[in-house]
């Protein structure tokens, strides 16, 4: 049925900033407000799926008939990530998952020293690359948030992790983007694209989710 195109397939989604810990008081983190994996989890639901959202700290309220597993650091989101990936459909990395992590958490407060300090970090893992490339890998979609070069960025992504589609926004812009109600997008897939204007974050979040619906059913020889 046209309306519920997802009817009985495993969604899962992750969304929100991640929190690293440096100590027992301070942590890095962004800007991600997680409205977009949130409007795509209630987008997804609507049309049929059953829908896990993996998030992390939000302000958001949890959406109804959406199981959600909360997580804080990089490391426990990839872990919830992958534990429920191969069982999936459709992955939706949403999430604005941190590049670096402190190297060390300190157990005790840091103190404050010298005029200058710094930090030493550990690249994270790409929770979307390792999804993509598992052996049982669900039907995976990534999102792209730049400043510059919008669509060599976002084409390079979708080669190198080896995606199914992604989802480009420009960030930093006077609209849309991490903090925003609102946002616009240009899909990019192997052999297609497709810009969605900018509008509220749940309208933009149901066209996206029809045109995954869309070039799932595109990949589907029956
Ligand atoms: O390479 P970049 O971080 O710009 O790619 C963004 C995409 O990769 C987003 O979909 C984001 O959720 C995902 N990502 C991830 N794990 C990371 C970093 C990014 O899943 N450690």
């Amino acid at each position: 049925p046209a309306e519920r195109p997802l009817q009985g397939m495993k969604v899962l989604i992750s969304a929100g900033p991640t929190r690293e810990p440096l100590d027992p008081v301070r942590y890095l983190t962004n800007r991600s407000s997680g409205k977009m994996g949130y409007a795509l989890a209630e987008a997804a639901r609507d049309m049929g799926a059953s829908v896990i959202l993996v998030s992390g700290p939000t302000q958001l309220p949890p959406p109804a008939q959406v199981d959600l597993v909360r997580v804080e650091t990089a490391a426990e989101m990839y872990e919830a990530v992958i534990a429920r990936a191969e069982a999936s459909d459709i992955y939706i990395g949403a999430a604005a998952v941190a590049d670096y992590t402190p190297a060390e958490t300190q157990s005790e407060k840091i103190k404050k020293r010298g005029d200058t300090a710094t930090l030493v970090l550990r690249k994270t893992r790409d929770i979307l690359a390792e999804v993509a490339a598992l052996e049982k890998r669900p039907f995976t979609v990534g999102f792209a948030a730049e400043t510059v070069d919008l669509e060599a960025y976002a084409l390079d992504k979708l080669a190198r992790k080896n995606l199914d589609m992604i989802a480009a926004n420009w960030v930093g812009q006077a609209e849309g983007g991490f903090d925003s109600d609102r946002n616009a997008l240009e899909v990019f897939w192997k052999g297609g694209r497709e810009a969605l204007a900018m509008t509220g974050k749940k309208r933009l979040a149901d066209r996206l989710t029809a045109l995954i619906a869309e070039r799932l059913q595109a990949g589907v020889v029956v």
